[in-house]
C-alpha cells in the first residue's frame, strides 16, 4: 500500500507547482506560480485548500516574493506588501497566519542570504507538517483499536496537508493496523471535498470507502455502523472549540445523540492560543454561486444563497483532540482546556 499518493504542492527550487483541486478527480493538472499574488489567488480560488496546505503554500509564496524582489533597494517593503496580500486570501485557517508569522520572523532576522533563509524556513514548515501528520496518525489510531467503523468529513489528506493527512492520516494508520475497518466519507456539500477528494485519495491508496450524502449521517449513526467520527480543523481555540468545514458541528451534535465518539485531528499550528474560545473565530462566507443552481444565480432571481464554509464545534462535543504533541481526551473537562499541548 502506498501512503503518499499525491502532492498538493511541489516546490521546484524556483517555482511553486500547485495541483488544481477544483478539477479533481477527473483532471490532474498542476499550475506553476512564480509570484506571491499568484499563490494568493490559488488559495482564494481553492486550487489549493485545507488549513495546513494553505499555510505551506503561503510560506512558499513569501519565498517567491523574496526571489522576485531581493535585489531591489526596497525589497523589504515589497515583500511585506506581498505578505499582506497572502494574508487576505482566506480568513479562517489559522495555519495561514501562523506560517506568515514564521516567514516575517525570518525576514526580521535580516540574514545576509535572505533568500536561502526564507527558502529553508518554507521547506521546514512543509516537512514538519508531514512529520506531524505521521505522529498524529499513530496517536489517533491508538484510540481506534478493536472498532468496526469510522466516518470522516471534508478532505484532510495529502491534498490538504504537507502529506499523509490529519484525520485521513489517522484513518490511513488505523486501516494499516486493521484491514477490516469500514470507512465512510460524507460528500461535503457544496464543494464536495469528500466526494471528489477524500474518496479519490483513499481509493488511490487502496482503502475501500463508502460515500454517503451528508444528510445520511444521522441514519448511518443510528445503524450502529460507526464508532468514531474523525475530522480535521481550521482553527482550534485554547479551550478546544474547533472551527472546521461546515457540517462538522451537525455531525458532532448527532454523534452525541447516538453515542458515537468525536475526534479532531490537527497539528498545533492549527491552534490559535490567542483565543480563549471559539466565539470570535472568523467564519468565511463564500460566493452563493458555489451553492446555487445556475438558473437561480441571476441578477433578478428571488432565490439567494447563504454559504458559510465553516462552523464551530464546542469543545463539550469533542471526545479527543489529537496533535503531534499528544492527545487531549474530553477537552471540555480539562481545567486548562488544551493548553498542555503548548510547547
Ligand atoms: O474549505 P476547505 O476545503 O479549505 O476546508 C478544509 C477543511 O475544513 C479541513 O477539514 C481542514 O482544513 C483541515 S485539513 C487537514
Amino acid at each position: 500500500m502506498t501512503t503518499e499518493i499525491v502532492q498538493a504542492l511541489i516546490w521546484t527550487g524556483k517555482n511553486l507547482d500547485v495541483l488544481d483541486q477544483r478539477q479533481l478527480p477527473e483532471i490532474r493538472h498542476y499550475d506553476t506560480y512564480s509570484d506571491a499574488s499568484g499563490v494568493a489567488e490559488a488559495i482564494k480560488s481553492m486550487r489549493v485548500r485545507g488549513a495546513p496546505a494553505i499555510g505551506i503554500a503561503a510560506a512558499y509564496g513569501v519565498v517567491l516574493s523574496v526571489q522576485r524582489h531581493f535585489e531591489s533597494k526596497n525589497y523589504y517593503d515589497s515583500v511585506f506588501a506581498d505578505i499582506e496580500i497572502l494574508a487576505q486570501s482566506r480568513p479562517t485557517a489559522v495555519n495561514l497566519f501562523w506560517a506568515l508569522d514564521k516567514m516575517r520572523a525570518v525576514l526580521n532576522e535580516k540574514n545576509d542570504d535572505v533568500l536561502a533563509a526564507v527558502t529553508n524556513c518554507a521547506i521546514k514548515i512543509h516537512l514538519d507538517d508531514k512529520a506531524a501528520n505521521k505522529r498524529m496518525g499513530e496517536f489517533g489510531a491508538d484510540l481506534l483499536l478493536g472498532i468496526k467503523g469510522v466516518m470522516t468529513h471534508c478532505n484532510t489528506g495529502s491534498l490538504a496537508t504537507g502529506g499523509y493527512g490529519t484525520a485521513l492520516g489517522v484513518i490511513r494508520s488505523a486501516v494499516a493496523r486493521n484491514k477490516q475497518l469500514n470507512v465512510f466519507a460524507g460528500e461535503t456539500r457544496p464543494w464536495l471535498q469528500g466526494a471528489r477528494l477524500t474518496a479519490w485519495e483513499l481509493s488511490q491508496d487502496g482503502i475501500p470507502t463508502t460515500l454517503i450524502a451528508d444528510s445520511a449521517a444521522a441514519w448511518l449513526m443510528k445503524s450502529g455502523a460507526i464508532d468514531w467520527i474523525i475530522v480535521g480543523a481550521d482553527r482550534i481555540a485554547a479551550n478546544g472549540d474547533t472551527a472546521n468545514k461546515i457540517g462538522t458541528y451537525s455531525l458532532a451534535v448527532l454523534a452525541k445523540q447516538h453515542g458515537v465518539k468525536f475526534m479532531v485531528v490537527a497539528p498545533t499550528s492549527t491552534i490559535d492560543w490567542s483565543l480563549e474560545n471559539g466565539d470570535n473565530i472568523e467564519i468565511e462566507c463564500r460566493e452563493p454561486c458555489e451553492l446555487l443552481p445556475a438558473c437561480y444565480d441571476t441578477a433578478n432571481s428571488l432565490v439567494s444563497g447563504w454559504n458559510p464554509v465553516f462552523d464551530v464545534t464546542p469543545a463539550a462535543l469533542i471526545s479527543a483532540i489529537v496533535t503531534e504533541n499528544g492527545v487531549i481526551l474530553n477537552p471540555a473537562e480539562q481545567e486548562n482546556g488544551i493548553r498542555s499541548l503548548q510547547k
